[in-house]
This record gives structure tokens, sequence and C-alpha cells, in this order.
């Protein structure tokens, strides 16, 4: 049975940044609140024009290019996103053309900040049964979009970003190991954008009354939050038969730095033992916890060969943890060229849609 290997990681952030001193001269709040509440300093926000497909495929082209891995090598494309660009189609599809994905399959999958776990876990489960070799997971928001800038609750907790891991069959041991995934939608009212689905379709008075924005009881998912992390981290150890003793990372979503610190209370572990970034992100939703992990490789933490936890939760409600062993870049002789493939991916992009269009006209007076 061959292994899911993590061989390619890369993230994108957009450069502007609303720092709490700026969120201050919008709202009632300050710096001072802001880090002792949340541990957030500064946020990246999209600029007009950057979308969450552009910062997933800034991510791809680098967990790519990491792996030495081409665009039409890659079988399947999952997107986690709560920010897709539209209800359809699904931002995976955006990806895939952009990039010239030839031969994948693509699809969004909504869980949330949960959802890079849940991603994780299919890409993993499609590898290991043997039936796809490559699969690139993105998890991709821009929920500056989707935030009422005039809401002190929720503005001052959210940015934008991506990350993208390769993973690669490979009969060496290592790679993602195991996964338990959770859901209560008895939660489902604490953290949702109530309008602009097929229940409240967007309307004038939706509108008006702001239910296009994230709505958060944030007491609430505290509390289920602070409860859900350190259960989750232990049941997946215990299903993969791992000790705590031999992880040498967790990396948790990145919300609020006192959950983190709960969790790492219930586990009976130093916060040292944790990946933290959000003093510099905020909470990316499902980009966080593939962030920190591009971070952890870029700064040495993560080592070839180190076991860790991936623990995340979310809207829905969801939560879940993975639990994997980084065994670095799988060797490879191919050579790729990056820019060559990227000048393809546009080209042929446009030659298809060319192609499409020439299609649709001859077909057309065919069947008139
Ligand atoms: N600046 C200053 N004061 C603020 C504020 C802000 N941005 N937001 C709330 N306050 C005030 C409240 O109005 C309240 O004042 P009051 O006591 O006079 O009524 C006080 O601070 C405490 O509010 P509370 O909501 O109890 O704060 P908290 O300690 O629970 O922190 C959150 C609020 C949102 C930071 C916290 O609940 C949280 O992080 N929850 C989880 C949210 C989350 O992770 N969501 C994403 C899930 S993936």
């Amino acid at each position: 049975m061959p292994f899911a290997h993590i061989t390619g990681w890369g993230m994108a952030v957009p450069d502007k940044l609303i720092t709490n001193a700026d969120l201050e001269k919008i709202i009632d709040t300050n710096d001072k609140w802001i880090v002792e509440r949340t541990g957030i300093k500064e946020r990246h926000i999209a600029y007009d024009g950057q979308t969450t497909s552009s910062l997933a495929v800034e991510a791809a082209w680098k967990a790519l290019a990491v792996a030495k891995v081409k665009p039409a090598e890659i079988d399947l494309i999952i997107c986690s996103t709560s920010t897709p660009e539209y209800m359809f189609p699904a931002t995976a599809c955006l990806i895939q053309d952009r990039i010239g994905a030839t031969k994948a399959g693509a699809f969004d999958l909504s869980a949330a900040c949960t959802g890079f776990i849940y991603a994780l876990n299919m890409a993993s489960q499609a590898i290991r049964s043997g039936s796809l070799k490559v699969v690139l997971v993105v998890g991709a928001e821009t929920l500056s979009r989707f935030v009422d800038w005039t809401d002190r609750n929720t503005c001052i907790l959210f940015g934008d970003g991506a990350g993208a891991l390769v993973l690669k069959a490979d009969e060496t041991p290592g790679g993602v190991i195991s996964s338990v995934l959770h859901s209560d939608g008895s939660g489902a009212d604490l953290l949702s954008i109530p309008a602009g689905c097929s229940k409240n379709p967007a309307t004038e008075a939706t509108i008006r009354a702001g239910l296009h924005y994230i709505q958060m009881d944030g007491r609430e998912v505290f509390r289920f939050a602070t409860r859900v992390m350190a259960q989750a981290t232990r049941e997946v150890l215990s299903s993969a038969g791992i000790s705590i003793d031999d992880i040498k990372w967790i990396i948790p979503h990145q919300a609020n730095l006192r959950i983190i610190e709960a969790a790492a209370r219930g586990l009976k572990l130093p916060l040292e033992k944790f990946v933290i970034n959000l003093d510099r992100y905020g909470n990316t939703s499902t980009a966080s916890i593939p962030i920190a992990i591009c971070e952890a490789i870029k700064d040495g933490r993560l080592q070839k060969g180190d076991k860790f936890v991936l623990v995340g939760f979310g809207a829905g409600l969801t939560w879940g943890a993975s639990v994997a062993q980084w065994t670095g870049v799988l060797e490879t002789e191919q050579m790729i060229r990056p820019t060559y493939f990227r000048l393809f991916a546009r080209t042929r992009s446009f030659l298809r849609r060319l192609w499409l269009r020439i299609e649709g006209i001859v077909w057309g007076r065919k069947n008139s």
C-alpha cells in the first residue's frame, strides 16, 4: 500500500497589511485589547483584483516547484475554502485551468476552518487506496470580503491567504498517517454567513441587514474550540497508535492564542511545542494550517522524520486532526521549468476558451 507523502509546499499572502492600529481608526477597539484577547497584531488583506483563486494559484505554483511535479501529473485538485469565488464553478476548477493541470479532477471542499484537515484526509486516503498518485491540496481564503468592517467582534480576527501541499504516492513509510473528522450541525448558527445562498438568496433586505457578512457568537465558539482541540489531538494519536511524546510539533488552526494555550494546557504540553503565527496573519480559516506548515519548514523547525499533529475547528461546527510524518521532498530526477509551465498554462487556457467559442459557433450553426 503506497504512503501519501507531503513532497511540496507553498503559501501566498497579500502584501497589504491591516494592523491593530489601523483598526483603531475605524472601530471602537485598541491594540492592547486585541493582543490580550486574541494574540493577533496584524492581518494580510487582499487588494482589489486579488481573489481566492489567485492566492491559491500562487501557493500552488510554489508547491509544485518544490515538489518538482509537473501540472500535468496532478490527478486531483481539492480546494478547501469558505470564500469560493463563485457558488459554482468550483474555485478548484479555476486553479486547474490557471496551472494547466490537464488531467486533474477538481472540486471544492467546504468544512470552514477545519477544511484543510478534511481535504488532507480525502487526498491521503485516495493515494493510500492506490487510486491516485498526485493530489494538490489547497486551502485558500479571502475572508476580508465577508467581514463587516464595522463589527468589532469579527473584523479584528480574520485575514486572507492561501497554502498548498503536493501529496504524492511513494512506497517509503511516512506522510499522512491518520486523521479524525467530526461535525455537529446543531451549532451551525454559532458561526455563519446567513445570506447569499439558497435559504436566503441575496436581496436588498438581506444586504441591508448585513446578513452577507460573517455572524459569530464568539464566546460559544471559544468554549467549543477549547473543548475539542486537545480531545481531537488525543484521539488521532490513539487511532495512529503514536504517543504524544513522539510528536515534535502541534500545528493548530490559528484562531486565537488563548484557544491554543487552552489546548496546550489540556495536553499538558509547553506552548513552545505549538507552531504559532497568528500574530502576523490573524485567522485565515482553512489556509491557516498550511501557511503554518510552510513557515515551520522554511525556518527549519520541521525537520525530516518529524512527526506532527494538525488540529483544527470551525464553522459547521466541524473539528478534526491529522497526524503525519514529514520526510522531506521525494527524490526525483525530473527537471521542471516553472516559467515554461506558467506560459504553457496561460496559452493553453486562452486556446481552450477560443476553441470552445469556435465549437459553439460551428455546432450552433449546424443545429440551427
Ligand atoms: N475591542 C474592544 N472591546 C471589545 C472588542 C474589541 N474588538 N470586541 C468585544 N469587546 C468587548 C465586548 O463588547 C465586551 O464588553 P462588555 O463586557 O462591556 O460587554 C468585552 O469586550 C468582552 O467581550 P467578549 O465577547 O466576552 O470577549 P472575549 O474575551 O470572548 O473575546 C473573541 C472575543 C471574539 C476574541 C473570543 O470570544 C474568540 O476568539 N472567540 C472565538 C472566535 C473564533 O475563533 N472564531 C473563528 C472560529 S474558526
